[in-house]
């Protein structure tokens, strides 16, 4: 496969034209009488047409025939994806899962969209507020299917194969420590390679911003330049057996057929487009006196709420760094949060459990449930000798954190089989140390 090409920047407003057709954007307006190689003129609108400058967001496309050109939509099962909040009791319990099963392909072929399973989710669809977290487990390219949500944008995190995707604006390819947003309503088709696993963040309703870097300054975190849009890339493919456009709509799966392939935009320009980010690029910021700083600080992207400073969801990772600070505990504190805390691992081990907590699994800590190191990490990080280290080394821990308290699915506690009954038992072997007639730890050691 020759290698892709991408525009950088986040968030900008960008052009782009299959190199086959150069001029294929209109020159000075958006919707001519008639477009340049008799090209349909479509908007896709991803804010209110009055949302403010800063956050107005709208892509034109240029395409062969626009995406009208479909039969009608048809209702179709929709497998385990489900924004019901209510299937099963509510669990405030500290919650593990071991690595999500894919099924093998040798078993069952089975495509992105036939591999969702939500997990986790809270708010409402329907008044574009709330979250979901699903699980894709996958063994089959989508071929002549596509998929796109009319509910919310998807931040996608594969941990296991690389995923090759077709869009509208062109083709990205997201290999694992690498991360895409698809935004609501574009459409798209996967490739795979292997058995393929990952995890995606969904938020109804709002866009995923870079953070506010607030004293930090101008640079630093996610960098806008590391960011990569795909460059126009059309097929101008007729499909005789027909092509299945599939449609999240409000929580349910649609299907309609057309005869031609949906990637036959020949051109595009704006600043609504797919996107995606290599997560080694994270410029990390951290403690270099004593303390930690608060997790905050490892955010990549943040899909803000209307309230100042909480998020829907912010998308954290852990990444490889220093580890300085002097006279302090290193690892992650004890802690209880008001917010909801999913954390899974592309690879490598979590600073805070060298076990049970693997690649491919997950877990989730409900707002004020108490979490932290298990009993091992905390006795060995009592005792270590403070010299600089590296922490995380081969590793890519993240988290997707809530301020909403997000309802586990019934396939997320029972039909996934992969809940880890046992988690509770790490924090077990906690013990005392108090020492009420001695002040000074060193003492007691
Ligand atoms: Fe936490």
């Amino acid at each position: 496969m020759a290698e892709l090409k991408y525009i950088s920047g986040f968030g900008n407003e960008c052009a782009s034209e299959d190199p086959r057709c150069p001029g294929a954007l209109p020159e000075g307006q958006n919707n001519p009488q008639v477009c340049p190689y008799n090209l349909y003129a479509e908007q896709l609108s991803g804010s209110a047409f009055t949302c403010p400058r800063s956050t107005n967001k709208r892509s034109w496309l240029y395409r062969i025939l626009p995406s009208v050109s479909h039969k009608s939509f048809e209702f179709i099962d929709q497998g385990h994806i489900t924004h019901n909040w209510d299937e099963v009791d509510p669990d405030p319990n500290q919650l593990r899962w071991k690595p999500f099963e894919i099924p093998k392909a040798s078993q069952e072929k089975v495509d992105f969209v036939n591999g969702l399973h939500t997990l986790c989710g809270a708010g409402d669809i329907r008044s574009n507020n709330g979250l979901a977290i699903h699980i894709f487990l996958c063994n089959t390219s989508m071929g002549n299917r596509c998929f796109y949500n009319s509910d919310g944008d998807l931040l996608i995190v594969p941990q296991k194969g690389k995923l090759l995707i077709y869009t509208e604006f062109g083709k990205m390819l997201v290999q694992p420590n690498e991360i895409c947003v698809i935004q609501r309503g574009m459409q798209f088709s996967i490739d795979v390679f292997e058995e393929t696993r990952g995890y995606i963040l969904e938020v109804y309703g709002v866009h995923f911003e870079l953070p506010d870097l607030g004293p930090i300054g101008a640079n630093g975190l996610a960098n806008p330049r590391d960011f990569l849009i795909p460059v126009a890339w059309y097929e101008d493919r007729q499909v005789p057996g027909g092509y299945t456009v599939i449609n999240k709509y409000q929580g349910k799966l649609f299907a309609a057929r057309q005869d031609v392939s949906p990637f036959n935009v020949v051109a595009w320009h704006g600043n609504y487009t797919p996107y995606k980010y290599n997560l080694e690029n994270f410029m990390v910021i951290n403690s270099v006196a004593f303390d930690h700083a608060d997790p905050s600080i490892f955010t990549v992207l943040t899909a803000k709420s209307v309230r100042p400073g909480v998020a829907i969801a912010d998308f954290v990772i852990f990444p490889p760094r220093w580890g300085v600070a002097d006279k302090t505990f290193r690892p992650p504190y004890y802690h209880r949060n008001c917010m909801s805390e999913f954390m899974g691992l592309i690879k490598g081990h979590y600073e805070a459990k060298q076990s049970g907590f693997l690649p491919g699994g997950g877990s989730l800590h409900s707002p004020m449930t108490p979490h932290g190191p298990d009993a091992d990490c905390f006795e060995k990080a009592s005792k270590a000798k403070l010299a600089p280290e590296r922490i995380a080394d081969g590793t890519m821990a993240f988290m997707f954190e809530s301020s909403l308290n997000m309802a586990v699915t019934k396939w997320g506690l029972k039909t996934s089989n992969c809940l880890d009954e046992n988690y509770y038992k790490c924090w077990e072997p906690l013990k005392s140390h108090f020492t009420p007639n001695s002040r000074n730890p060193a003492e007691t050691n």
